[in-house]
């Protein structure tokens, strides 16, 4: 079973890497699926492929050196042209929920940033409704009196332990019955101080690659 799950991630990456052209500025996501696309691109850039990455975190950025990409500050270039990252679901607006890996902060920098924001995920992600606990990415300064007004916004905070996000932040992951309104609820979140992000990406993903067993399906925002 992990296996196979393994094998869809990997399906969904190898996809994805097929957009990518000489001379593109390529945002690079973190977590085990966009791991497989990394490895990927380093292989690609290998045999002469010629592009600069913008990484996602400390984690993919490590990664991506050692598989021999150039890797770049994000503050020297205006715009990214392709950027691929996974996410924990996707729902059927293509909206998602990143940040299990607590890199939601720069993930969401670096796709606000993208022309194109790819995400690879296997099928299992692919869902109706959102279940999976929600990364919030909160200061440390009174971190429990924030997790006190994300439990009135209905929310069952817990604090991830022992992580420190890349950013010097703690993340607290938020249980709940049904987000409602995704976007109102990203909106809301954000503006409840403490709060510096969440991790319901809205209306970022332009496409999003599903490994399936038979094959691999593409979907598009409408
Ligand atoms: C990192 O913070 C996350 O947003 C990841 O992109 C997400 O958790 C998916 O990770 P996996 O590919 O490891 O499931």
């Amino acid at each position: 079973m992990l296996i196979l799950m393994e094998e869809l991630k990997k399906k969904a990456a190898l996809e994805a890497v097929k957009q990518i052209k000489d001379g593109m500025i390529v945002g690079l996501g973190t977590g085990t699926t966009a791991k497989y696309a990394i490895l990927e691109i380093g292989r690609m850039v290998k045999e002469g492929l010629d592009i600069v990455g913008i990484a996602t975190s400390k984690q993919s950025e490590e990664i991506a050196k050692e598989a021999g990409i150039k890797i770049a500050d994000i503050n020297d270039y205006e715009e990214i042209d392709l950027t691929i990252d996974g996410a924990d679901q996707v729902n059927k607006n293509l909206n998602l929920i990143k940040g299990g890996g607590g890199a939601l902060l720069r993930e969401k920098i670096v796709a606000s940033c993208s022309r194109k924001e790819v995400i690879i995920v296997d099928e299992s992600k692919i869902v109706e409704n959102f279940s999976f606990p929600l990364p919030v990415e909160v200061v440390k300064f009174g971190w429990k009196r924030t997790a006190e007004k994300l439990k009135k916004l209905g929310f069952e905070p817990s604090i991830r332990q022992g992580f420190i996000t890349d950013n010097g932040n703690y993340i607290l992951d938020c249980k709940y019955e049904k987000i409602e309104d995704e976007k109102e609820m990203e909106e809301k979140l954000n503006n409840l101080p403490g709060v510096v992000e969440n991790g319901l990406f809205i209306n970022l993903a332009d496409e999003v690659i599903v490994g399936k067993k038979e094959r691999t399906e593409i979907l598009k925002k409408k």
